[in-house]
């Protein structure tokens, strides 16, 4: 790494030992990934690399592991029991410091109140926790004994959450009396109740004290976690887990209202996890690493949890808001624990630009050795600004490609495997196993520097299995487009070097502040308010946020716009989905334009929020509705939240 003190200036790096790397791993992809998967702790070995039965892939056949195994036991019963494993901090400033062999009791005393309320493998668990260490442990503790987790982000309003416990028919839900974000106390125990009782495969609810708040324990529903940890035996000993049961299941968005439950499996997750640690953030023994995403996206699960864990790494772990009590909370935080690896989103940085270098520059940042990027493109200003003011023009920055459905990173940078130049704004090259191309409509390879979309050509092993309950839609959403290839919903180029520059999603998915937002989900939210007949959701490109939810409701017959109008649909939306779903701006209107077939032409709508030429409008049913729109804008203005 510290070959990389002039990352992306130089032209002469030695680019040979990625490609020599890379290109035999492509060549020879099964016996590349079996080499890889021979790193990790099996029970059994596997008798089958790979069994691809286009679209569904299974790694790893008939191989046995444990993934708490892999990332508490193995290091528990070695020379790192001491070590620690998690720094965790609270939003209020208070701090636990759990080791390995802490760590490795906490997870087995969970896994064995999980037994006691009857949970057992293949049972669904539902975890809406607030980012506490009990979180990770918890998720640790289903692994454990394979019963699948499926965490919910602790900003997902009551619904949201009921529709994911339903779907996967969770028969307990684990939450807490409440989480500190922003000052403010998330009251997560008043909207789980309100969740289950509108999820009736919930026969249990247990409740970690957090805040301390007063809530209503319900029994012999609920159970408070320190009294069923003081009534348990302690015993529970990891059972082997097929490679292919599944590990989690995550829900994200996508073109349709109802989010999608990601599956991932075990062993080929935690393979291609553990080695994208290694390659990208070249992750070492005596790394401080601090990722700081939240548990309940797949960023939390990969690479809070599972990779850096497998590693035997030190995580950080942080409550709260970034910018809480004061705007240099997150730089008090690397200084304080001596972070080496720092691992954040471009919306974060776009944030602290704005509050300026005054932040940063209070704290001694110099321990950190190479940060990292993920979740939306990252401009090269703020690039640069990164490198520049958190970096101190010292760590490389590796910006990271990937999605929930690919479970671990595909495209980024690998200085662990050798040192590439960087380009400010590009996730540069695949990593080794990937095979990434950028094609045109019919599914051939652009020429260089065209935009394309993004696809993957063959099966790796984070890859999803499937959707949960919905084999059809799996098919569909990733495999329909580009017969063969796996279809990621982006637009990329590959520059005349070979580096990839992602450019946002081709489809109708936005990316606000880096959560993955479908726009018929917010739409489908706006229109459940009684008092609205239609709505039409665009991204707004946003300096900050990278887009902005922009909204085009119709109210229905007899109903007029007004202020209180909007302020109850944002309510609603908040809501129905959660706060991450608040339009940042609703316009009224009384016809939206559409097609002939009667879809909704969101490129006008985008072309009108963006104050850009609306382009093409042959296939309009009605160009008045284009008039009715851009009057709405302009009379209105732009009516900010
Ligand atoms: O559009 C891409 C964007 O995030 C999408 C995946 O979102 P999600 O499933 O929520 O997972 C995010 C965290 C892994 C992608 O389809 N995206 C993610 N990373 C990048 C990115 N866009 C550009 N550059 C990235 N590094």
């Amino acid at each position: 790494m510290t070959q990389m003190s002039l990352p992306f200036e130089s032209r002469y790096w030695p680019l040979r030992a990625y490609y020599d790397v890379y290109y035999r791993s492509i060549e020879e992809t099964e016996t590349f990934w079996a080499e890889q998967a021979r790193q990790l702790e099996w029970f059994k070995t596997w008798d089958k690399t790979l069994e691809w039965d286009p679209p569904f892939a299974r790694w790893f056949v008939g191989g046995q592991l444990n993934a708490a195994y892999i990332c508490v036991d193995k290091h528990a019963q070695s020379w790192r029991r001491s070590k620690v494993a998690i720094y965790w901090e609270g939003e209020p400033g208070d701090t636990r410091t759990l080791s390995y062999s802490t760590l490795y009791r906490e997870v087995k005393r969970f896994a064995s109140v999980l037994q006691d309320l009857g949970v057992g493998k293949g049972d669904r668990v539902a975890l809406y926790l607030p980012m506490i260490p009990e979180l990770a442990v918890f998720m640790l503790a289903c692994a454990r004994i394979g019963a699948i987790h499926t965490v919910i982000f602790s900003g997902f309003s009551a619904r949201a959450l009921a529709d994911r416990i339903n779907d996967t028919q969770a028969k307990l839900l684990v939450t807490a009396d409440g989480g500190f974000r922003g000052g403010k106390t998330l009251p997560l125990k008043e909207i789980a109740d309100e969740a289950v009782a509108m999820s009736p495969s919930v026969e249990k609810v247990i409740v970690v004290k957090r805040t301390g708040g007063a809530v209503n324990i319900r029994p012999p529903r609920d159970h408070w976690l320190h009294d069923l940890l003081a009534q348990t035996s302690d015993l529970s000993a990891p059972e082997p887990i097929d490679s292919n049961h599944p590990l989690y299941i995550l829900y994200t968005s996508g073109t349709t209202g109802k989010p999608k439950g990601i599956v991932h499996s075990t062993g080929g997750y935690l393979v291609h996890n553990y080695c994208a640690y290694k390659w990208v953030f070249d992750i070492r023994e005596e790394s401080v690493y601090w990722c700081s995403a939240d548990v309940g996206w797949v960023t939390g699960h990969s690479s809070i949890v599972y990779a850096p864990l497998a590693h035997g790494a030190t995580i950080v772990l942080y409550e709260g808001a970034p910018d809480y009590p004061a705007v240099d909370r997150w730089w008090d935080i690397i200084e304080k624990y001596g972070v080496t690896i720092f691992y954040t989103s471009p919306t974060a940085i776009r944030m602290f630009m704005k509050y300026g270098e005054e932040g940063p520059r209070k704290h001694d940042l110099r321990s950190l050795e190479l940060l990292g990027s993920v979740g939306e493109p990252i401009n090269p200003e703020a690039w640069l600004w990164y490198y520049k003011n958190i970096g101190g023009e010292r760590c490389p920055i590796v910006d990271t490609w990937w999605q929930t459905e690919t479970g671990g990173i595909m495209i980024s940078p690998t200085p662990g495997i050798g040192c590439i130049p960087l380009k400010p704004g590009s996730a540069a090259m695949p990593l080794p196993g990937v095979d990434v191309a950028v094609v045109d409509e019919k599914g051939g390879e652009v020429p260089s520097e065209e935009r394309g979309q993004l696809v993957i050509r063959k099966p790796w092993p984070g890859m999803l299995q499937g959707i949960w309950g919905n084999p059809q839609r799996y098919r569909e959403a990733y495999w329909s487009r580009f017969p063969g290839m796996y279809y990621t919903g982006d637009y990329a180029i590959k520059d005349k070097d070979g580096y990839f520059w992602i450019l946002g999603r081709a489809d109708e998915v936005l990316k606000v502040a880096g959560h993955r937002l479908g726009t018929a989900e917010l739409e489908d939210a706006a229109v459940s308010y009684p008092l609205l007949a239609e709505a039409a959701v665009v991204g707004r490109a946003d300096p900050i946020k990278g887009e902005s939810i922009v909204i085009f409701v119709i109210p229905k017959e007899g109903v007029s716009p007004s202020s209180d109008l909007k302020k109850g649909l944002i309510e609603h939306m908040r809501q129905t989905v959660g706060p991450i779903a608040t339009p940042d701006e609703v316009y009224f209107v009384a016809k939206l334009p559409k097609t002939r077939s009667g879809k909704v032409m969101r490129r006008v709508l985008k072309a009108v929020a963006e104050n850009a030429s609306v382009g093409d409008l042959t296939t309009l049913e009605d160009e008045a509705s284009v008039e009715e729109v851009m009057r709405s804008y302009r009379e209105l203005g732009p009516q900010r939240v």
